[in-house]
């Protein structure tokens, strides 16, 4: 009788120990962004791997943040009736920025809202170590209509426009 009384003292102690522990390990696995500069740095600005950083650099997604200091952004601020300056407002940030809706716990030091739509954007899930590759459903996240109007958005154009493919694994030389 004592045995089963000791055995279901331990049972409850380990469900115990091992709720904690998951608990604590999923807030371990949340994803915190890094920061563009990262990628640039652990090799996306290579020549030999597709200089991705350059070609985003080049894009409109590096100054989705600045543009939020326009004329044009204040005028779709007043229509939206977004009352704060479009820099600080998430009604904006969310679609403008990397994460532009999250709490600060989701930054590490080198996460800078300046960088506006960075890499983490659209790849930010891992499989294992292959990369994420976003769909059109990744982008009409933010290419859809809310505070203001925007383009119609073809995925096909549009990611060409913004292409930073891998070279091809043996380039063929003429
Ligand atoms: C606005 C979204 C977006 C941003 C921002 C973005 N990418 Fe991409 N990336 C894509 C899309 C779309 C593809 C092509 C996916 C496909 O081929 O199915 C791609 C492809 C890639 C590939 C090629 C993968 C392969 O297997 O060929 C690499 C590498 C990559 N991106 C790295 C980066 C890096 C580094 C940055 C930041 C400097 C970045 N991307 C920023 C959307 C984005
Ligand atoms: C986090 C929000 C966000 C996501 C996700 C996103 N974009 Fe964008 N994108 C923007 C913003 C904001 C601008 C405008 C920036 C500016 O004008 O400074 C923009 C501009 C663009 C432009 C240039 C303007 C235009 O419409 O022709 C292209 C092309 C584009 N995005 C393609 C894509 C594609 C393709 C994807 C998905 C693979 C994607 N974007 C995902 C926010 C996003
Ligand atoms: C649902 C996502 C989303 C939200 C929220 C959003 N934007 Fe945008 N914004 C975009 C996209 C995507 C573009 C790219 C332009 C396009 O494709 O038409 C853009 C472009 C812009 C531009 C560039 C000028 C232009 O017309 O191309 C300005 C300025 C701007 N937004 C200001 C704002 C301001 C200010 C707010 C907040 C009041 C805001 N945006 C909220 C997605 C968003």
């Amino acid at each position: 009788m004592k045995k089963i009384y000791l055995s279901a003292i331990v049972f409850i102690l380990l469900t115990f120990i091992f709720y904690i522990n998951s608990d604590l390990s999923q807030e371990k696995s949340k994803y915190q962004y890094v920061g563009v500069e990262k990628c640039a740095s652990s090799c996306h600005n290579s020549k030999k791997i597709g200089s991705q950083y350059n070609v985003w650099k080049s894009s409109l997604h590096s100054k989705a943040f600045t543009i939020l200091s326009s004329k044009k952004a204040k005028l779709y601020a007043k229509n939206a009736n977004v009352k704060e300056n479009p820099l600080r407002s998430k009604e904006c940030l969310k679609c403008h920025v990397t994460g532009g809706e999250l709490d600060a716990s989701y930054f590490t030091a080198t996460y800078k809202k300046e960088e506006g739509v960075t890499c983490e954007a659209c790849h930010r899930r891992k499989f294992i170590t292959k990369t994420f590759l976003p769909k059109e459903k990744d982008c009409l996240k933010c290419h859809s209509d809310s505070v203001h109007t925007i383009r119609e958005f073809n995925f096909k154009d549009k990611c060409s426009k913004i292409a930073h493919p891998k070279p091809k694994e043996k380039p063929q030389e003429k």
